[in-house]
């Protein structure tokens, strides 16, 4: 019950790390939790099963976060409803298949863009006034490879590259307003779109296994690892802002075979 009494939103909470935020803010921070999706089923379902657990309690609100207008309508349905937000968690996000820049248009790096990045500044903009009101804190899910790249992901890296510029930015802005501003980078995180990414892959299998051993600790993270490192931030980690957490289980230490000659 670390979160007793806290609202928090988590934008793309039906499925993968946002759905661990969400069960884990509701099963071990006794929260109440707004989150979105863009499509209703999974939410509806995922919002049922954690409220049979509860002692917390999830709400699904259905929002495509590349419309402006339906970020503004998940924060004032939370507002109206609960009268505060204290997390906000910025998670909804998508990861297109591996191709060279030749390949992108400048439209499908315009659009991801709105996906992963406007959304994030969007939704921060209309819940900070209520985030100051009580000192709440925002959590902003990145990656790894906004920092370290990645081969065929030029755009998807740009994205998350500038999600963690702009966490640190607003860490600046908003501690005179005892606002903590974070960001989470995972490396690699067992999920539908890590499923996706497998399924595509002309060898599953192998897909599978070189995903598994891209970690030092030989295996991907859980959601519910992930939920648990955003809980940590949101109830305990009160004098952290402006940092990039890593959650790579080591991916990124020591050198590894990298040239391709
Ligand atoms: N899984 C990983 O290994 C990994 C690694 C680094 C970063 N990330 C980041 O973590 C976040 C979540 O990734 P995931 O692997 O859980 O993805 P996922 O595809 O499994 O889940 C994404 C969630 O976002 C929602 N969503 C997608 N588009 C949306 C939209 N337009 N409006 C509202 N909701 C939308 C989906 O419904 C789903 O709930 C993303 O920002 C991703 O870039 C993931």
């Amino acid at each position: 019950m670390r979160y007793k009494d806290k609202v928090a939103i988590v934008t793309g909470g039906s499925k993968g790390i946002g759905a661990g935020c969400v069960k884990v803010f509701v099963e071990e921070g006794g929260a109440t939790v707004v989150f979105c999706s863009r499509t209703g089923q999974e939410g509806t379902a995922l919002e049922a099963e954690v409220n049979r657990k509860g002692p917390g309690r999830a709400v699904f609100v259905r929002a495509d976060v590349s419309r402006v207008d339906d970020i503004r309508h998940l924060i004032d349905t939370t507002v109206e409803r609960f009268g505060r937000i204290d997390c906000l968690i910025n998670n909804a996000g998508w990861h297109p298949p591996h191709r060279p820049i030749d390949d992108f248009s400048i439209e499908d790096f315009r659009s991801l863009l709105d996906l992963n990045l406007v959304s994030y500044f969007a939704a921060c903009k209309f819940a900070l006034p209520h985030l100051r009101k009580v000192k709440g804190n925002i959590i902003n899910m990145s990656s790894l490879v906004g920092s370290m790249g990645q081969a065929g992901a030029a755009t998807y890296v740009a994205t998350k590259g500038a999600i963690t510029a702009l966490t640190k930015a607003l860490a600046i802005d908003e501690a005179g307003h005892e606002v903590r501003v974070n960001s989470v980078s995972p490396g690699n995180i067992y999920t539908p779109l890590w499923q996706e990414a497998i399924d595509a892959a002309p060898d599953p299998a192998r897909c599978r296994a070189d995903g598994d051993a891209a970690q030092l600790l030989g295996r991907m993270g859980t959601i519910e690892e992930a939920g648990r490192l955003c809980l940590y931030l949101a109830a305990e980690a009160t004098f952290t802002t402006g940092v990039d957490h890593i959650l790579s289980g080591g991916a990124e230490l020591g050198y590894g075979r990298k040239s391709r000659r």
